[in-house]
């Protein structure tokens, strides 16, 4: 099992959504977060929410998959989020230890989708 942590443009928000439900890929997390990236905030003023410090407006998703879902899941969220400018964000994969169902209790690969 893998934990796909995207980070995304706020903006692309809705694409990413619907490139995921085309896949199929229903269960996730969203959150609205502030961060930095290698430009520390700067030179991308002009295209985000700039908030305190440095920091911009971000969309978090998170998304636990079974393994042989994971490369469809990286490849929706890449191409709907991407825009070729900076910033368009980054996707971070983790293995993932156990999931578990709370109502049921089920574990693993049962209880993830
Ligand atoms: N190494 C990192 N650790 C934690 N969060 C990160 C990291 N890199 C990027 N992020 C998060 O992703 C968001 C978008 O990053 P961004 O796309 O600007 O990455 P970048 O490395 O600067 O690439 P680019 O040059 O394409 O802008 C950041 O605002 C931050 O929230
Ligand atoms: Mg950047």
């Amino acid at each position: 099992m893998k934990l796909v942590i995207a980070i995304i443009q706020p903006h692309k928000l809705d694409a990413v959504m619907h490139a995921l439900d085309e896949k199929e890929i229903y269960l996730k997390t969203v959150s609205t977060v502030l961060g930095c990236g290698r430009q520390k905030g700067i030179s991308e003023v002009y295209r985000g929410v700039r908030e305190v410090g440095n920091l911009i407006k971000k969309v978090r998703l998170e998304i636990a998959v079974n393994d042989n879902f994971l490369d469809q899941t990286v490849a929706a969220i890449r191409n709907a989020a991407q825009s070729g400018k900076i910033g368009d964000g980054k996707i971070f994969v983790l293995d993932l230890a156990d999931c578990v169902r709370i109502r049921t209790g089920e574990r693993g690969n049962e209880a993830i989708g």
